[in-house]
């Protein structure tokens, strides 16, 4: 497997999360291609010289405090593929475009027969992607930064309704590609769905200062490249940008008063921490 850079790493930790919540007692979600993809990559990962894949190999994962971690982005990803069937439920034969996809395997488990699918994420990750997940009639991959607007050429002449989802992307842009990437959306595809993650604007602060930034850094075994750049205050704030950006509703983990939060279920009664990473949904209309 060719090395990826710091910022498509990120894409392994939800990726142990999903198969280690799998292969968990009571299991929040079933992915058993996530499974199948750890346990390939565990066998190259086991003598790689990074502390990540090795932690990652030793499944520490499923460990102490980061057991918490890992129902975190198990609830993230049930409520993401909640999204998704709402939308199908409305739009049988929408068209789903997952932006910064990794090696998420949604398609698979959501797919009604009519969905046409798209997986859009940095040319590196798509390479490997090929080798465990494969293109049909109805899913395809999208090798391209989603800055790179030139991927949405490969929609433009459909009609039917769209719902763009990204799923741990935003965080790592800066907020005017952010911005210029809804407002494309937008005047791309009117009339399309959002749901996307967000951070909240404290957390990004908190980040900026070298201390904090690197204990995350260390914490995750992540690379220095990995830094969060955007975040929001409010659900809404996306509205601010302009005429027709239709804030719909949101959702935060805690929601789903999950009893495998544990204790982590008292940060929902504070303000900033109930919404410190969360899930907003919109709709882009014509301007
Ligand atoms: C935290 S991972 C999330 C992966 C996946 N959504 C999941 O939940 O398993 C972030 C993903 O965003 C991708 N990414 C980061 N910057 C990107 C960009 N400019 N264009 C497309 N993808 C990007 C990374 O390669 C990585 O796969």
């Amino acid at each position: 497997m060719e090395a990826l850079s710091d910022i498509s790493e990120t894409l392994l930790v939800p990726l142990y999360a999903r198969a280690g919540e799998t292969q968990s007692k009571n299991p929040l979600i079933n992915d058993r291609k996530a499974v199948e993809i750890t346990e390939k990559l565990n066998k190259i990962f086991e003598t790689s010289p990074s502390p990540l894949y090795r932690r990652l190999v030793k499944g520490k994962l499923r460990r102490s405090a980061n057991k918490k971690l890992i129902v975190f982005f198990a609830l993230r990803t049930r409520r993401f593929d909640r999204y998704c069937r709402d939308f199908l439920s409305r739009y049988p034969d929408g068209v789903i475009v997952e932006l910064g996809c990794g090696l998420s395997s949604r398609f698979s488990r959501i797919d009604t027969g009519a969905v046409e699918w798209y997986d859009l994420d940095l040319p590196e990750v798509i390479e490997i992607r090929k080798q465990f997940f494969q293109e049909t009639a109805r899913s395809h991959m999208i090798a391209s930064s989603v800055l790179d607007f030139r991927w949405m050429e490969q929609l433009a002449t459909t009609k039917k309704k769209i719902l763009f989802v990204a799923e741990g992307l935003l965080m790592y842009l800066h907020e005017d590609d952010v911005k210029s990437l809804i407002l494309k959306m937008q005047q791309q595809f009117p009339g399309c769905e959002l749901v996307c993650e967000v951070e909240n604007t404290f957390i990004i602060n908190v980040l900026k200062k070298e201390r904090w930034k690197k204990k995350f850094q260390r914490d995750y075994h992540l690379g220095p490249d990995v830094i969060l750049y955007f975040g929001i205050r409010e659900g809404k704030d996306f509205e601010t940008w302009g005429q027709g950006i239709v804030f719909l509703d949101e959702w935060t983990v805690f929601d789903d008063h999950e009893k495998k939060l544990g204790w982590m279920n008292l940060f929902a009664f504070s303000k900033r921490l109930r919404k410190s990473q969360w899930i907003v949904h919109y709709q882009l209309q014509y301007p």
